[in-house]
């Protein structure tokens, strides 16, 4: 018998509003390689994912082929990113794991995606890359007004790759097409917490960001300009330097 696969899915079927830049957010490029096969690349290249699938948006199937690997499977998304990766799931058969990352977390290196697979193969069902978080935070009312602090303590800030027991994922995506009012959770983590399921974290790092306005599009280039950014050690998410 063969071994599973590792399978990845990559939500890719955004709009990119916040961009801005006139094309789904996926196919724009970063330093002239389209957002989504950098993000593949990225999966591939880490050596612990076996297969891909893309979630395109359903008018660009086509395009987004155009700049993938033969191989990856790509499929037509959903309403929304918890729809698009139903659908992704809907295509992975069998899988050791399975791992769902957001196209626009295009520089995420190597290290944090074989830790999150290392941990799903580990026994843990749910897995979150996060880090610290830097900002001071305070709660606001709606007309903007602090009403009080907020304890950074046990707060982390959420990245992908997301890794997870197949079944497990299969059922938390289940539970919230049955009772999609009952689920605010805007990942997969949320969904499977929604359960009852455990979700451990492992380290994230700051290359992991979302690309999501033209600033970060501008960090993203800068940080290409600056050489190999998705190999090497991961980043103390405290100082930023190699760990
Ligand atoms: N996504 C998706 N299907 C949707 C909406 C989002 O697959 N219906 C994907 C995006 O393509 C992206 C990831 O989910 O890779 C994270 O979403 P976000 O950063 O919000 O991307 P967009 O929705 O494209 O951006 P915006 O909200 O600015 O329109
Ligand atoms: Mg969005």
């Amino acid at each position: 018998m063969s071994p599973r696969p590792v399978v990845a899915i990559v939500p890719a079927a955004g709009s990119g509003e916040r961009l801005g830049a006139g094309r789904p957010k996926a196919l724009v490029p970063v330093a002239g390689e389209a957002m989504v096969a950098r993000a593949v690349d990225g999966l591939l290249g880490s050596g612990s994912v076996d297969e891909v699938v893309v979630v395109a948006p359903v008018d660009h199937l086509d395009a987004m082929r155009a700049v993938l690997p033969p191989a990856v499977r790509v499929v037509p998304g959903g309403a929304d990113r918890i729809a698009s990766v139903a659908l992704g799931l809907a295509v992975v058969d069998d899988a050791e794991a399975v791992l769902v990352h957001d196209a626009a977390r295009c520089l995420c290196p190597a290290v944090v995606t074989r830790a999150v697979v290392d941990a799903v193969r580990a026994g843990h069902g749910a897995v979150i890359p996060a880090l610290p978080v830097a900002d001071t935070l305070r709660r606001v009312d709606a007309a903007g007004r602090v009403v009080g602090p907020v304890d950074r303590t046990g707060l982390l800030a959420v990245q992908t790759p997301q890794g997870f027991a197949r079944d497990l994922l299969c059922r938390a995506h289940e539970a919230a097409a049955a009772s999609p009012t009952a689920s605010r959770a805007t990942d997969d983590a949320g969904l499977v917490e929604a359960l009852g399921g455990e979700v451990v974290t492992v380290a994230g790092d700051p290359r992991a960001f979302k690309i999501t306005t033209p600033l970060d599009l501008a960090m993203a280039e800068a940080l290409l300009g600056a050489g190999d950014v998705s190999d090497g050690p991961p980043l103390d998410a405290r100082t930023g330097a190699p760990s």
